[in-house]
Formats: C-alpha cells, structure tokens, sequence
C-alpha cells in the first residue's frame, strides 16, 4: 500500500523559465487540496542542502500564475552533486519531515531527482525549461512562453528592416534544441533558419535572398538557434558582403542587402506566462502530486499527443542521450528491446517533424 504523505516538498532548478510559478502554485494548491503540506524549497537543490525553505499556504501561492521567473528561485547546485552534499540535503528533508519532492527543471534537474530518489526519497520531476529538449514530452513549461516573446521582438525588428530594406539575423536560446529558432522563424515569415538538427545550405539562403530582393522584398529575417556554433554574427557579415559584391558587379545598389545581427539571450526566458504555459503547468502539477500520493517515484510527467502522462526519469534521460546521439556503453541495458524499439520510433517521428517542418519554412519563404 502507498505510503501516508504528510507533507512534499518542491522546487525549481536549472535555467528559470515562465510557467514555473503556476506550476509551484498547481503543486502546492493540489496537495493542500489533498490534506497534504507543502514547502517551497529555495533555490533549487541548495535550497535542500542548506535548509533555505518556506512553509507554502494556499495564500503565499496567490496571484502567482500569472508571474514570470520563479518565486522559489533557482541555481544550479556543485554540492548537491556530491555524496556529503547530498546526505544534508536528506538530512533537512529528514529534519522537516518531508515524505517526497516534486523538481521542476531540465535534465540536471532529473538526475538530482533520480538522485533522490535512489536514496529513498520520492520524487517526481516536471520538465520546466524554454528549450523543449525533454524527448519524451511534445512540450515543456515555458517553452510556448518563450516562443510568443521571440515572436513580439521579431516582430519589431521586422518593422525597422522593413524601413530600411535590411536583413535582421536573431540568434535565441535553446542551448542544443533547434525548437524555439524553427517555430518563431515560421511564425514571424523568416526567409530561414538555421538549426542544430537540420543542415543548413548557406548558399541556398542567399541566392533566395537575392531572388526575393529582385522582385522587390525589402526586409528579411533569418533566425539562428543558438545550438548552431558561431553562426549569427559571421551569417550576417557574409550576407552583407556577398549581396554587396553583386550590386556592384551589377551596378545595382538595390541589391546590396546590408544584415544586422541580434542576440535576445535571457530576454527569452522572462515575462508573463502564455495561457498554454499556465495550463500546461497547471496540469503537470497537479498530475505530479497525485503521482507521488500514489506512491510513485523517480517519474517525469510529460505531454503526449495532447494528454498527460508519465515515464521513467531513466527512460527520458536515455531517450535524450539517444536523440543527442550520446548514449555512452550499457546506457540502454536496463531497456527491453520493446522500450529501445519505441525510444527509435519516437526518434525518428521527431526528426521527421524538424525536416518536414524545415522544407516547409523554405517552401513558403518565397
Ligand atoms: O536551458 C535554458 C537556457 O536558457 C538555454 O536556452 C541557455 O543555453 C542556457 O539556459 C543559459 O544558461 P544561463 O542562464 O546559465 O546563462
């Protein structure tokens, strides 16, 4: 029979990311609701290993949802990797009679969970993190949020190349996911992208500039995910050279396309989160909390085709690996070779997306 919890604990860890307060607030308010107390743990995996932590009533989570950034703050935390780190981060636990966690985070906030986990203390990670590098989840928290506030500054950026007949190149986060750059490089008529998961013909995305510019476009947006190593800046330095060689050989100066280059960095991951993000989040963390009251541990909860589910933190962490292409020797033993044979299909199924929806971004840039 599952254990009685008495009271959880959770936290927020990684890289911050909008939606992460609704989901502290769906965790919190969905174990109050259950008879169960709740402590917001303070930055992240520190916050356990040097007893940094609030009792979370339904009023200190009031009128949070619609907050950007985390009220529990974050950090990446070096002693919580270590044994003696980790064993005082039980000890507080102990200490405050915490019966379970649930992580909101990225991958380093999955292996301190397993980490936990291993040593006897529940717990269940949300995947909260801009990037939707989580493989087993179609979305992760903050991710749509992110998207919107690329899409706003594109927006603008467009207005002044329009006025000027320029090329804007904008580099956004998504440490190794092309996900953020491809999307709001559709959504904002981007002539091209340039992602980790799909070759990028630089030569291709010039001639088409210069195809478009002589029938007469002004302005051109071509968004860079930050994945793709010194691209941005030396992308906008060839455009504006190439394009420059030919006006002159041409004799034409219209078709001089002079390219800037934008970096929106951290820009990204602050604001309000979007309506989808607060579900999403809502979901999650509700689901999280039912998940530990059922007894279950060592879980992610993902977005599937629209529903909510579970896998292993093991599982996704390997998923991931695989999808990277970094699984190292005997990563996958633990797998039956049905679980190895779905982690491929999924695989596949998201590489096929990226290229499909990659021609397309080319097809209807003109
Ligand atoms: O994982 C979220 C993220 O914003 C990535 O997109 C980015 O590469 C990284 O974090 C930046 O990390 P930091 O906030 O430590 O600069």
């Amino acid at each position: 029979m599952a254990m009685k919890f008495r009271k959880i604990g959770v936290l927020t860890s990684g890289g911050d990311a909008p939606g992460m307060n609704a989901a502290v607030r769906a965790v919190a308010r969905g174990a109050l609701s259950r008879g169960v107390e709740v402590m917001g743990i303070y930055g992240g995996y520190r916050g356990m290993v040097d007893d940094d932590m609030i009792e979370l009533t339904s009023s200190e989570v009031s009128n949070k949802i619609a907050l950007g950034g985390t009220m529990l703050y974050t950090d990446r935390c070096l002693e919580f990797k270590e044994e003696s780190g980790m064993q005082k981060a039980i000890a507080t636990l102990k200490k405050h009679e915490i019966d379970g966690i649930v992580a909101i985070g990225g991958d380093g906030t999955f292996r301190g969970a397993t980490d936990l986990s291993l040593r006897g203390i529940p717990t269940i990670g949300l995947p909260g993190t801009i990037d939707n590098d989580i493989t087993a989840s179609d979305n992760t928290i903050g991710f749509d949020t992110a998207m919107q506030t690329v899409l706003e500054n594109v927006d603008r950026l467009r207005d002044t190349c329009e006025s000027h007949a320029r090329c804007n190149i904008v580099e956004v986060m998504g440490r190794g996911a092309g996900d953020i750059a491809l999307n709001t490089a559709i959504a904002s008529g981007a002539v091209d992208a340039v992602i980790p998961e799909v070759k990028f013909n630089e030569d291709a995305c010039i001639e088409r500039i210069l195809r478009l510019r002589r029938a007469g476009k002004r302005s051109f947006l071509i968004i860079v995910s930050e994945g793709v190593a010194d691209c941005s800046e030396r992308l906008a330095q060839k455009i504006t050279d190439v394009t420059k060689e030919i006006s002159e050989k041409e004799n034409n100066k219209a078709l001089w396309v002079e390219a800037k280059f934008c970096r929106l960095a951290h820009v990204v991951r602050g604001g309000s989160p979007t309506l989808a993000d607060r579900v999403l989040a809502t979901k999650m963390g509700v689901r999280a909390v039912e998940e530990l009251l059922a007894g279950n541990s060592d879980l992610v909860v993902c977005e599937k085709a629209g529903e909510i589910v579970t896998t292993g933190i093991a599982y996704s962490q390997a998923l991931d690996r695989m999808y990277k292409g970094t699984l190292k020797d005997g990563m996958l033993d633990k797998f039956s070779e049905d679980e190895i044979a779905e982690m491929q299909k999924t695989i596949e199924e998201k590489k096929k997306t990226f290229a499909e929806t990659y021609k397309m971004l080319c097809e209807v840039a003109g």
